[in-house]
């Protein structure tokens, strides 16, 4: 090779990273299909933001919005693939399978039902609970993370009978079509416990946090009160979605507050049929 050719190859390959590290693609761990598999994701060390490994970045770290910089690689991963930690699921996107089951780690947070995630967004929960408490916030817990397609059944049959389907399909989705048979959704509570699964949530100091701050750990508030038409679901301020902290802090830069209107997809007010 001549050093020409040699100068043109090196100045390839370091274009070629700097796009890579722009982007914010860290890998993230492929899930599997395997249901059994759990591991246990440890409490980070230090209540840093900084603390979590590949999960979060720097509590001072600004967006990375500069003139030159690349756009956005909106394909960078699947939207479609429950695996994926962009899969968009709403009232016209189920999970496919619908009766997927994903990775799972259990997590050594506080909670009040089985505290499972995916490792990746477990080990983001963990850091962002940390932050939360060292930057005043208060004690925060998993209320409710996982869903197996049988007890989203379960929950969603409980509510329908309760409210009838009409009340119930505005707060809680069909078997198949929740973020939380994904492993990569939590619904957030307090510690102590208050306002619980409830929109006065929003209005706590934990609330509060998490809606300004959870951008930096890789987790969107999903369903804004502004965006029902958008999301087909109600305010829930306690509930939030890991999708990495590239897409959360492009996201927040940008100002878009739905998956939906990111990635140009249909708005999903209601199911199909
Ligand atoms: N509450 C959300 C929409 C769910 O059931 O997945
Ligand atoms: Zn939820």
């Amino acid at each position: 090779m001549t050093s020409r050719v040699k100068r043109q190859a090196c100045a390839a390959a370091f274009a070629g990273l700097l796009v890579l590290v722009l982007a914010g693609c860290a890998p993230h761990p492929a899930a599997t299909s395997s249901p059994d598999s759990v591991a246990s994701v440890p409490p980070t060390p230090s209540s840093s933001a900084t603390s979590s490994a590949s999960a979060s970045p720097s509590a001072s770290a600004s967006p990375p919005a500069q003139a030159d910089a690349p756009s956005f690689n909106k394909k960078l991963y699947s939207i479609d693939d429950p695996t994926s930690i962009w899969v968009v699921v709403d009232k016209l996107r189920p999970l496919r399978p619908t009766n997927y089951i994903p990775k799972l780690a259990t997590l050594a947070v506080a909670h009040t039902s089985p505290p499972q995630m995916t490792a990746e967004s477990g080990a983001a929960l963990v850091a962002m609970f940390a932050a939360g408490a060292a930057e005043g916030a208060g004690g925060m817990q998993d209320q409710n993370s996982y869903r197996s397609f049988v007890t989203q059944t379960n929950t969603h049959n409980r509510l329908v009978a309760s409210l009838g389907e009409k009340a119930a399909d505005a707060q809680s989705a069909r078997p198949g079509y929740s973020e939380h048979q994904t492993g990569l959704a939590v619904d957030i509570g307090t510690v102590p416990n208050r306002c619980a699964i409830a929109e006065c949530f929003g209005r706590l100091p934990q609330g509060v946090w998490l809606a300004k701050n959870s951008w930096r750990f890789g987790y969107i508030l999903r369903y804004p009160a502004d965006k029902t038409a958008i999301t087909g679901y109600v305010y829930e301020p306690w509930h939030f979605r890991y999708v990495g902290v590239a897409l959360s802090t492009e996201m927040h830069t940008t100002g878009v507050t739905t998956l939906e209107e990111f990635f140009g997809l249909p708005a999903a007010p209601a199911y199909a049929g």
